[in-house]
Formats: C-alpha cells, sequence, structure tokens
C-alpha cells in the first residue's frame, strides 16, 4: 500500500486554534500522585536500541529522550530498563549503581530540552530467559531429554542412537512423541515460565523481585527522575505473575489476590525505597486478548489493588504476548508482538479499526477505579493520535492522560505544534509498523517518514544509522526552512 492511501485511512483530523488548543482537556494539568504533570499528554516507553553490550546509556539514548522533550509533553517514559546487572544486549539498565551517573545525564538533558516541563519516567523491567529456536537436528542431538517415555519407544537403542533415530522421524510423527514443553522448545526455542517452579531461580523470584525493583528505584531517584513506571504488562515476568495462566501453588499463582500478591510486594519495597515525592505506577494489562488469559474484568481487579495500595497511576496496554507469537525462523528467538495479542498492542492500519482499541477495557479499570472511591489517574495508549480522539477520551471519563506512542515517534514535536494551533505541520504517523519490525529485530529504532523528507538543510550533517537512515527526526525549523518559497 502507498503512504498517500495509508494517509487516507487515518483519523479524520480537525486541528485546534491557538485558543482551542488552551482550552483542551488533554493540556490541562494532571496530578501523579506527588507529581504534577503540565499537560495530560504521555509519551510512553519505546525501546529504541540505542543502548550498548554494557546497557549504558550512550550519547544516542540521550539525543533520543532530548528529541522528544523539545515537543514538551507532561510524561516521557524511558524504556524499559533492566532491574538486573546480567547482560541483556543492548537493553538500558539500571541494575548497579554504575549506570546512576549516565541516567542522570539523560534526565539533565530532557530537563533542559523541555524547558523543566517535562516529567520524567523511566519503566523498570524484569524478563526471564528465552532462547533462540534451535536447529531441529542440534536440538535432538543435544538439547533433548530423553525422558523414560522415549526411551521405551526403542530399549534396545544407547542414547546416541536413540536420538539419531529421533531425528530420522517426520515432523509429525516427532510432535506425537515429545512432551508438550520439548515440542515447544523445539518450534519455539525454549522459554522460561514463572510457573516453572522446579528451577530454583524461578521458585525465588517472590524473594528476589522486590528487591531488585526497589534497588533499581532508588538508584532512578538518584539520578534525578520524577518516577518510575513497574513494567507489570506484556511478556515479562510480572505481568506473567498477574496473567490467568500463571498457576503457582506457592501463594504467588493461582486466584486474582494470589496473583496480584508479589506485583503488590513489589510495589510496596519501591514506594519504600523512594522518596515521598517520587511517583511510583505501574504498567499492566487492560486485557491479554490470549487464550485462558487475563481479561479487562481480572484488569479492573488489578486496578482497584493497586489503587488501593497507593500507586500513583495506572497506564494500561493490552496484549503482547509470548503465547500466540509466530513461529521465529531458526536462530531467532519468538518476539511477542507477532500474533494476535502483538497486533492488538500495536495495531496498525492493516486492521479495519486500528484506532482507541484500548480505550472500553481501559474504561471498564477506571470505573472500577472510581466506583472504588480512588482517584488514580489511568493512562490509555494505542492508537491516538488526534486531539479528538484524546479530547473524546477524557471528556468521556474512559482515563485522565493520553499517551501517544508511534505518533509522538514519528513527529516528536506534534504535541507542541498541537498547543500552538499549528497542527497542520505535524507529520502523522502511518501506523505501518515499519519502527516496530525494527524493534523486533533489535535494530535502532528510526521512522520510515524521516527518510522520505529531501532537501533540508542538514541533509549532509544528521547523524544516521549503518544503513543510511536518520537516528532523529528533522527538526521542525528544518522542516519549515524547506518549506518557505526561495526568493
Ligand atoms: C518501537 C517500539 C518500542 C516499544 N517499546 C516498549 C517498551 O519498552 N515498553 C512498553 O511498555 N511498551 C513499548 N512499546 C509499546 C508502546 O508503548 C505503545 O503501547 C504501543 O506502541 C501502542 O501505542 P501507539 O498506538 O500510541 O503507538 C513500544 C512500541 C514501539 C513502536
Ligand atoms: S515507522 Fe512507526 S512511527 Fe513511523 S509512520 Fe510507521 S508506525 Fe508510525
Amino acid at each position: 500500500m502507498t503512504d498517500k492511501r495509508r494517509e487516507k485511512l487515518l483519523p479524520v483530523a480537525r486541528w485546534p486554534t491557538l485558543s482551542e488548543a488552551s482550552s483542551a482537556r488533554w493540556f490541562q494539568p494532571v496530578k501523579l500522585g506527588p507529581v504534577t504533570a503540565a499537560t495530560r499528554t504521555w509519551v510512553p516507553a519505546m525501546v529504541p536500541w540505542r543502548s550498548n553490550e554494557a546497557g549504558e546509556c550512550t550519547p544516542e539514548v540521550i539525543a533520543w529522550y532530548q528529541r522528544f522533550a523539545r515537543g514538551r509533553p507532561g510524561v516521557l517514559v524511558v524504556e524499559a530498563t533492566g532491574i538486573r546487572d546480567v547482560p541483556s544486549g543492548p537493553l538500558l539498565r539500571a541494575g548497579d549503581d554504575r549506570f546512576v551517573e549516565g541516567l542522570s545525564r539523560l534526565v539533565d538533558a530532557v530537563k533542559r530540552a523541555s524547558g523543566g516541563e517535562t516529567k520524567l519516567f523511566i519503566q523498570l523491567i524484569d524478563f526471564l530467559p528465552i532462547k533462540r529456536r534451535p536447529a531441529r537436528n542440534a536440538f535432538i542431538s543435544r538439547f533433548l531429554t530423553l525422558t523414560p517415555a522415549l526411551r521405551a519407544l526403542r530399549p534396545e537403542l544407547d542414547d546416541a542412537a536413540l536420538r539419531a533415530h529421533l531425528e530420522s522421524l517426520d515432523d509429525d510423527v516427532l510432535a506425537t512423541l515429545l512432551p508438550a514443553r520439548e515440542l515447544e522448545a523445539l518450534r519455539f526455542g525454549l522459554r522460561e515460565r514463572v510457573t516453572d517452579t522446579h528451577l530454583p531461580h524461578i521458585a525465588a523470584l517472590p524473594q528476589v523481585l522486590p528487591g531488585l525493583f526497589a534497588s533499581a528505584a532508588a538508584r532512578c531517584v538518584r539520578a534525578g527522575f520524577d518516577g518510575v513506571e513497574l513494567h507489570f504488562a506484556h511478556a515479562y515476568t510480572m505481568a506473567s505473575f498477574l496473567s490467568a495462566l500463571n498457576t503457582r501453588t506457592d501463594g504467588y499463582g493461582g486466584d486474582r489476590a494470589a496473583r496480584a500478591r508479589l506485583p503488590l510486594e513489589v510495589f510496596a519495597a519501591t514506594r519504600a525505597a523512594v522518596p515521598p515525592g517520587f511517583a511510583v505506577g505501574c504498567r499492566f494489562l487492560a486485557d491479554e486478548i490470549i487464550e485462558g488469559g487475563n481479561r479487562p474484568d481480572d484488569a479492573a481487579f488489578f486496578g482497584v489493588e493497586f489503587a488501593r495500595a497507593g500507586m500513583d497511576f495506572l497506564s494500561l496496554s493490552r496484549g503482547g504476548k509470548f503465547e500466540d507469537a509466530k513461529q521465529p525462523k531458526v536462530g531467532a528467538s519468538a518476539y511477542p508482538y507477532t500474533g494476535p495479542s502483538g497486533h492488538e498492542c500495536m495495531p496498525t492500519t492493516k486492521l479495519p479499526t486500528p484506532w482507541g482499541r484500548n480505550v472500553d477495557a481501559v474504561a471498564e479499570v477506571k470505573r472500577a477505579v472510581k466506583a472504588a472511591g480512588l482517584e488514580t489517574p489511568v493512562v490509555v495508549c494505542g492508537g491516538i493520535a488526534t486531539l479528538d480522539q484524546a479530547e473524546a477520551v477524557l471528556a468521556r471519563g474512559d482515563a485522565d492522560v493520553v499517551a501517544s506512542a508511534r505518533q509522538s515517534l514519528a513527529d516528536p514535536d506534534w504535541l507542541l505544534k498541537l498547543r500552538l494551533g499549528r497542527g497542520e505541520e505535524i507529520r502523522r504517523c502511518l501506523f505501518t509498523n515499519y519502527c516496530e519490525g525494527l524493534d523486533q529485530s533489535h535494530q535502532v529504532v528510526t521512522c520510515h517518514l524521516w527518510d522520505r523528507l529531501k532537501g533540508l538543510p542538514d541533509d549532509e550533517t544528521a547523524p544516521r544509522t549503518a544503513d543510511r537512515r536518520r537516528l532523529l527526526a528533522p527538526e521542525w525549523s528544518a522542516e519549515m526552512t524547506r518549506a518557505a518559497p526561495s526568493k
């Protein structure tokens, strides 16, 4: 599909005048516990793959957030950042004191670039090991556990001969013989789950995680952040504790209250480790989308529990799970945004209506929190890219804050353009998920629209990726220079 056709699919935008913008609900302040954001706009966490193997806050990471800060969102959330000090590829880390210095440079840069207006939160994440999909022969000859049932197939064979025999079988036959987890490991790569309590490090998660999240949050305080967002969403450890698929029998799985126990303990430990002026909230799923997973009524239950415990904000997303992810190629890892739940998480114009798809489920959470007598602000996102969409959400009271990820990526100045009554200058996200495809392969994330603009004054000097993509969105002023009629 051409970009022109994609543009036609976007929600109709009636850009506000300056005075309409100044009275818009979206641009009014909101209290997030001890922190007041100047507007109800929010750029949610997006991993741009600009850190390095050491998990450091590189100059590229800083430049990325500085660029968003110039558009002055009410809140900017730094990407999912690891709470452990373990090699995690180029994922940003907060798992040791040595990361504080780099993170504080990031905070300073954002504060300067937004004139002190944008509140800066950071998303803290834990995740479980996942292996790449193995080659069939390598898996059977080296990794497959020879269970008594497999040995019983050909008791006369020694291990090597049995493995050779299994290798010779058709895929369909092999599939009937392997235990479900072994078959999954063969087809998708081995993925640990919170229910693997036979593994000591998985059994110990409830003892270990509160301290890890709390220490990472304390480092973020020292770095100067305004708050942390505990990542309880998508395919990661804490979301798996909340999931209806969590059947742990140690008091941290089973019914909803038991599934919420560890997230609440993580929150309590984090709260205890930070000063009163620091915001602590979480991101969790309004709907897991997958079979047997949490639905909006589960999310409403969790929302009330989190609000009652004193969280300062509840940011909601939907989907993004491993359970329905596409089978990866041999040598690649499964990616939780490739199946139906992933498509809900980051909807594209391939869906008939990618706009505001999370709103109904999030509104259910908001209503439950309100009915419990709690005012905790609720953040919604997902296919929201015009002022009218955001205003409708806020007017109905479906949420208190409206977040925009990809539209802010396509044009980090767009919120400022809206506020200045210059909406027609917005570079509109086409919801293609080119950026998400880069994220999927852990490549430096950029927007394809940035490279469609030619003849900008910085064409020669703009920082670029090795394959010549712009690393940052073009400057608004540079685009205006280009648009000005030549004499
Ligand atoms: C490149 C990219 C990276 C993302 N990384 C994260 C992340 O680190 N943590 C997170 O909670 N969501 C992440 N998301 C999801 C977004 O925060 C957001 O929920 C999603 O894009 C839907 O919102 P939108 O329609 O406004 O883009 C990412 C999205 C994109 C496009
Ligand atoms: S690359 Fe991402 S941000 Fe850019 S237009 Fe496509 S979906 Fe939007």
